[in-house]
């Protein structure tokens, strides 16, 4: 990303996953997984969601004959990924709760074999999600920081899976420390992480306009802390200011829309820039995990310019005002 790498003096680079068939890099997880559940014959499977993982498991469970199942938090799912989990045929329960609530409905579902669990917890998502670290490895070589929103923590720990494999094999020497970044009101992994311990406590009402990671007990959380620790990262968390602040930087200096959850990153790389941790000249690969379409309400909400007019005329005079 040449701009952002110009204002920050850094070697940036987007990993966009909004190039994915659904936008999102669930993509990588939930073929596999979905695979594997056909594979075993599965009938119905099961997801919670704050939408990412509906649309995506909607998506390639129905192509392969499987009933997708999945359990939203009221209220709290972006409209591009609600419309994506109804076209591709889901089944919607919405449930008056939160992402974590929605979780231990999938687990109960999972536990008495009503259907067949496409959360994170299921290791076939981690081993599509890991191919990210593949890819980026492949391409650029040596790679001092990777960047990635935390929600409930299964892409960080699927990213170090993947470098560590990549090492293990020879095909790379040191691996690049890994930044965790999650919202101000719905980081339970900073707080931990700034009392250098592995036990975190849940957030009871996260809050963040990024509702993508708007998640107070990450399933994934004391693996994510192990993960940031051993590649001595760092976690990290940005306000929503921040974050809306980064989502107009990346469409505007770069040409690239990300959901709110995706921008974290940026708004994260700033701060680490700020405070001197990742310092000038160094290669950071920041991972872009939604495109902008999956929520369209927050970019029509904020920083918009725009004016009715109510004709021909009346429009013409006002660009010719505001460009002159
Ligand atoms: N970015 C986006 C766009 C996401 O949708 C998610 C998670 C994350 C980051 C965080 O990833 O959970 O592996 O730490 N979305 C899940 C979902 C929770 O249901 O779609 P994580």
């Amino acid at each position: 990303m040449k701009n952002i790498s110009r204002k920050f003096e850094l070697e940036v680079y987007g990993k966009f996953e909004g190039a994915n068939p659904t936008g999102s890099f669930k993509d990588r997880g939930m073929s596999v997984a979905v695979s594997v559940a056909k594979y075993l014959g599965v009938k119905v499977v099961v997801c919670a969601s704050t939408g990412n993982t509906a649309a995506s498991m909607a998506a390639y469970a129905s192509r392969a004959g499987i009933k997708p199942v999945v359990i939203l938090p009221k209220n709290s799912v972006a409209k591009g990924k609600l419309a994506q989990t109804i076209m591709h045929g889901a089944v919607l329960v919405s449930l008056n709760g939160l992402f974590d609530d929605a979780l231990k409905v999938v687990l109960e579902l999972a536990h008495r074999n009503i259907a067949y669990p496409l959360n994170s917890i299921n290791p076939w998502r981690i081993e599509g999600q890991k191919t990210i670290a593949y890819e980026i490895i492949d391409e650029l070589g040596k790679v001092d920081w990777i960047i990635v929103p935390v929600g409930n923590a299964g892409n960080i720990t699927s990213i170090w899976k993947g470098l560590k494999e990549l090492k293990n094999l020879g095909l790379v020497e040191n691996l690049p420390r890994l930044v965790g970044v999650q919202a101000s009101r719905a980081s339970p992994l900073v707080k931990a992480f700034q009392e250098k311990s592995l036990i975190f406590e849940p957030v009871e009402e996260p809050k963040t306009i990024a509702s993508a990671i708007r998640i107070g007990n990450p399933v994934h959380g004391l693996r994510a802390l192990k993960v940031v620790y051993e590649s001595n990262g760092v976690l990290i968390d940005v306000s929503d200011e921040e974050i809306l602040w980064a989502q107009k930087v990346l469409a505007r200096l770069e040409g690239l829309g990300v959901e709110p959850a995706s921008a974290t990153t940026i708004a994260g790389l700033r701060k680490l820039v700020e405070e001197g941790v990742i310092t000038h000249g160094e290669k950071v690969v920041v991972v872009l995990t939604g495109h902008g379409l999956k929520d369209p309400e927050i970019a029509l909400k904020h920083g918009i310019e725009s004016y009715e007019a109510s004709s021909v005329s009346e429009a013409v005079n006002i660009v010719s005002k505001i460009t002159r």
